[in-house]
């Protein structure tokens, strides 16, 4: 059995709460889950009021990066049961990621169970508003404090939580981005790792500054073959068929993009995960075989795209509420989440109830 200490909070943040305005990412509940890995070992498994940490100026994830997260959510079904979305995955994916940066794995028990207890505490921060979930974030650091391009031997794995809205509350527009790469073969872009989103920053300002949403990353050799989007994998519907680019090592395996392909296929829709180029995309606009174009990730579920710009070439759809794919498969997923929708995938966990803590 797990033992996770609990200190509660003195008080609670929550009636400052406005759930009708929660913006993405500013807002955390009264408690988080902290674990410290020394000697080989996770220990000091611990829940304690959300505050900050006291990190030394030589700590090595803040100088080389060994730093990696997670992204997913819980929900509240129709009758107010706290749920999961697939949680198992995402400890699958933190390993890999944690794997390729020469960090301790961390054990599917430990994980589980620290997300349960911190969820079941922090149940009233979860939103009933269509759209808004208690976003959980776990993450996982080193700790040695030295310099040197090093393996550390400590780190700190944490897990926070706080609600939030919609992230795309509009249809977006993208640019593909034709100077910087996000990923190349046999670097990191399949790890959820700090770094590839510092790199992600300046391109997506400049494409900020021209009035795009996001930029879609290419392939680094030829800037030929699409990659991904910000935080979210990229699909293309064409006439008969859903279309999204092959992971290939240099793209994030997402878990909605792995939902939506087993989402589809369950549909009899046809998918095909290969490499997309970008004249295969544009050339299908120009015959009127391109449908629809959507993003997805976590935290926007599934974004329809109205836009997407390559060089002088445009792609627009001028109504987006006609795309039934998109649209469905969000219904779908969100349908999951609150239990209007069947699970029949078997992706929904409850989170287990404590009666109390100790
Ligand atoms: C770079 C990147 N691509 C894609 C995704 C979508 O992945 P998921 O569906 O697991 O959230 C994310 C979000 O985690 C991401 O950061």
């Amino acid at each position: 059995m797990i033992k996770i200490n609990v200190t509660k909070a003195s008080s609670s943040k929550l009636s400052d709460l406005d759930f009708a305005n929660i913006p993405f990412g500013k807002v955390f509940s009264d408690h988080m889950f902290t674990a410290d890995y020394i000697d080989g070992a996770w220990t000091d498994l611990k829940i304690i009021p959300f505050g900050d940490l006291g990190i030394s100026p030589v700590n090595l994830a803040i100088h080389y990066g060994q730093s990696i997260f997670e992204g997913m959510k819980a929900s509240k079904m129709n009758d107010g049961t706290p749920v999961l979305f697939r949680p198992e995955l995402h400890v699958e994916r933190l390993n890999a990621s944690a794997d390729r940066m020469m960090m301790p794995n961390i054990p599917k028990e430990i994980f589980m169970e620290a997300i349960h207890r911190l969820v079941d505490l922090e149940r009233d921060w979860i939103p009933n508003e269509p759209g808004s979930a208690l976003y959980i974030r776990p993450f996982m650091f080193a700790t040695d404090a030295r310099l040197g391009v090093q393996v550390s031997e400590t780190y700190k794995f944490i897990v926070v939580v706080g609600p939030v809205g919609p992230y795309y509350p509009k249809p977006i527009s993208l640019l593909a981005e034709t100077q910087y790469t996000r990923a190349a073969t046999g670097g990191v872009g399949e790890a959820k790792t700090a770094g590839n989103y510092a790199a992600s920053l300046l391109p997506a300002t400049l494409a900020k500054k021209r009035g795009y949403d996001q930029v879609v990353w290419l392939d680094s050799k030829e800037f030929k073959y699409v990659q991904e989007v910000g935080t979210m994998n990229l699909f293309f519907v064409l006439k008969d068929k859903v279309i999204t680019p092959t992971t290939e090592g240099t793209i994030l395996k997402g878990i909605t993009r792995k939902c939506i392909i087993e989402i589809l296929k369950s549909k009899n829709i046809t998918v095909e995960e290969r490499r997309i180029s970008l004249d295969e995309i544009f050339e299908a606009h120009e015959k009127g075989e391109l449908l629809e174009i959507f993003g997805s990730g976590t935290a926007a579920v599934v974004a329809n795209v109205a836009k997407f710009d390559w060089n002088e070439k445009s792609i627009v759809f001028e109504d987006v509420k006609t795309h039934k794919i998109a649209n469905g498969l969000r219904d779908i997923i969100n349908g999951l989440r609150a239990g209007t929708e069947e699970d029949s995938f078997g992706w929904i966990e409850p989170v287990r109830s404590q009666v109390s803590a100790s």
